[in-house]
């Protein structure tokens, strides 16, 4: 049955439009993009897809295959609703901010990505609800627009402090490619994996988390205070991008350790990603992974965001010949892991790596997709 068929018998009527967003996983530079820093995530085959359909009244309703029936609610005021319905009345708040009116409809949801796996699920979510939305309406807008409203709708209205990675990656990349992004800038290249021989393999721990469960915030938070004291020591600091080894050196004993050590895996993350994109271009495979390596033990350490199921499966897959580099991916505290590997190691990888990497609630890991 077609994608359109399986929305028909969903929404109870054929959609007037419909638009497909993929989800992420990102390579490296983790919990930088909300720092100003540089990210290279790369697109997934796998994501979500949204359609619409006009109503009468001025709500709206959704449907999924998953999460079952939701509302209706009010178009506006916008309100925190506690379920997937959040997100399009985010998003349609968005719109509206820029003087969009978005009649009443019914939004379809289908998706292939796990929620809360660290693969951007709800970016994916909010920017196919804008390319139908737009769709729909005809509005013309483009690809850094709908990036910009998934972002808008994420941060101001769900109300997660996040950067804009994932929507940008969401709206902007190209399957096989990874999308190096300059946050200060919004600067994208899109830079080709080299498949014939490499696989970036997303292992799911099946363990979860919800960026909304304010952990994430947390870590943003304290981070951005970091970047508030530094920048007290020495004037030009904007953000954590500013900061150079030599601040952090200078800081040591006059700002709060935790706040430092924070700061310090960003410094350290983001010359991590130059060094990544010139060993990428170099074709050096062994450099690439060894530098997933150093962010994984800097976000364990230092960001203090990977938990000892992803540490226990990051250092299974790791044991297994051909395996270059391994690292918990997205914001952390559960989710999946990114792995570097030969290609032909990702039979391996699956066989004997997962199988002993049995996680504290007994969930299996599994490969969610081999780029
Ligand atoms: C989440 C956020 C992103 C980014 C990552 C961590 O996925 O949505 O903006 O901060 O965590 O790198």
């Amino acid at each position: 049955m077609s994608e359109s068929d399986e929305f028909e018998r969903l929404l109870g009527q054929r959609p007037a439009a419909r638009a497909f967003a993929p989800g992420r996983v990102n390579l490296i530079g983790e919990h930088v993009d909300y720092h100003d820093g540089v990210v290279l995530p790369v697109p997934l085959d796998q994501g979500t897809w949204v359609a619409v359909a006009p109503e009468p009244g001025r709500t709206l309703r959704c449907e999924s295959p998953v999460f079952g029936p939701a509302g209706p609610y009010p178009l506006e005021p916008f309100s925190r609703v506690d379920d997937y319905a959040v997100y399009p009345l985010a998003l349609i708040a968005a719109l509206r901010e820029r003087g969009v009116d978005v009649p009443g409809c019914v939004i379809g949801v289908r998706g292939t990505l796990p929620i809360g796996g660290g693969v951007s699920s709800s970016a994916s979510y909010l920017v196919a609800t804008a390319r139908a939305i737009d769709a729909w309406l005809g509005l013309g807008l483009d690809a850094a627009t709908h990036a910009a409203l998934a972002y808008r709708a994420e941060r101001e209205f769900v109300g997660v402090a996040c950067g804009t990675m994932d929507q940008t990656v969401a709206a902007l990349g190209r399957p096989g490619h990874a999308l190096r992004f300059d946050c200060r800038t919004g600067a994208t290249t899109s830079i080709p994996l080299p498949r014939d021989r490499i696989a970036v393999v997303v292992v799911d721990s099946g363990t979860r988390r919800d960026l909304r469960d304010g952990r994430f915030n947390a870590r943003v938070q304290e981070s951005t205070a970091a970047a508030r004291e530094l920048a007290a020591l020495r004037p030009g600091i904007r953000a954590l991008r500013d900061v150079t080894p030599a601040d952090l050196e200078a800081a040591a004993g006059r700002i709060d350790p935790v706040r430092l050590r924070r700061a310090r895996h960003v410094v350290d993350e983001l010359a991590r990603v130059d060094a990544f994109v010139d060993a990428l271009r170099a074709g050096d495979d062994a450099r690439c992974g060894s530098l997933l390596d150093a962010s994984h033990a800097s976000l364990r350490d230092l960001y203090e965001v990977s938990t000892e199921p992803l540490d226990a499966l990051v250092a299974e897959c790791r044991a297994i010949p051909g395996v270059l580099g391994a690292r918990l991916t997205g914001a952390g505290f559960g989710g999946s892991i990114v792995v570097w590997c030969r290609r032909e190691a990702t039979h391996a990888l699956e066989r004997d790596a997962l199988p002993k990497a049995h996680v504290s609630n007994g969930v299996q890991p599994r490969v969610l997709a081999v780029v």
